[in-house]
């Protein structure tokens, strides 16, 4: 399904952003991997059997750039890359919070921007949101969820505006990824009371979140849409 196409994933080493690469491998598709750490781009790439892999900060211009510069043709343009950047305002620097806003809405214009004169004429971008848009709910969320809540204004906006490339969100619940090792010790036990909270009893995997994102990119009707894959955590 996905032979001979260029799938460029800005967070491609690991967590949802690795499993999509994966999927989209075993459909043939050439793959561009982006991300800070060039040691976890080598790893992935090497589990891949292959990938052309980029160091690039999402939200540094002129290295995004670059991931572009004699490129070949892009036919999806996935982008997971970012942290979770939460702190409560009374106490932590705007400039901290702002980086969510960095990586999630400057970081994916510029890599958008970028890429638009490779871009094939059925071509699709997926965007990351969040269930932060719909329960701004927790410990210093503020401005991450009004970046992820952007993103699907975002997205929205430019389906019409690049048309007839589709631009697309995907939105999961929590799902069990590297993203949570800087819990440390804690992190068993929260996704453990994650679980408890949710309808289905348990956080989602990445390869459940991978397979609706290659759904979106492969269904040409598919366009400004936000996906949730989030075993109906929106409902509690
Ligand atoms: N897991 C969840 O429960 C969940 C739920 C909703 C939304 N999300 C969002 O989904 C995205 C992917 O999450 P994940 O769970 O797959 O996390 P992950 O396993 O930590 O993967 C994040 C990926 O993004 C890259 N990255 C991070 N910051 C970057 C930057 N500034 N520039 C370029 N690359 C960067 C990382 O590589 P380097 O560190 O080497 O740069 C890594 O490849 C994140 O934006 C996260 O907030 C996750």
């Amino acid at each position: 399904m996905f032979e001979h196409q260029h799938v460029v994933i800005f967070g491609g080493s690991s967590g949802i952003g690795l499993a999509t690469a994966s999927q989209a491998r075993s459909l043939g598709a050439k793959l561009t991997l982006v991300g800070r750490s060039h040691e976890k781009l080598k790893r992935a790439a090497e589990a891949l059997g292959g990938a052309r892999i980029v160091q690039a900060d999402i939200t540094d211009r002129a290295a995004v750039e670059q991931v572009f510069a004699g490129a070949e043709r892009v036919d999806h343009l996935l982008i997971t890359a970012g942290a979770y950047n939460a702190g409560r305002v009374a106490d932590t620097d705007p400039d901290i919070l702002l980086r969510a806003l960095d990586e999630r809405i400057a970081g994916p214009l510029y890599a958008i921007k970028a890429a638009l004169p490779l871009f094939s004429p059925r071509a699709s971008i997926t965007l990351m949101g969040g269930q932060l848009s719909d329960r701004p709910s927790g410990n210093g969320v503020a401005v991450i969820s009004a970046a992820v809540r952007g993103v699907e204004a975002l997205a929205g906006a430019l389906a019409q505006e690049l048309k007839p490339i589709r631009v697309n969100v995907i939105a999961p619940g929590f799902t069990d990824t590297p993203l949570f090792d800087v819990l440390g010790e804690n992190r068993t036990a929260f996704l453990q009371q994650v679980a408890e909270s949710l309808p289905v009893g348990r956080v989602g995997r990445a390869e459940e979140i991978a397979s609706a994102i290659l759904f979106m990119m492969s269904n040409a009707y598919v366009n400004g849409e936000v996906l949730h894959i989030d075993g109906g955590g929106r409902l509690v």
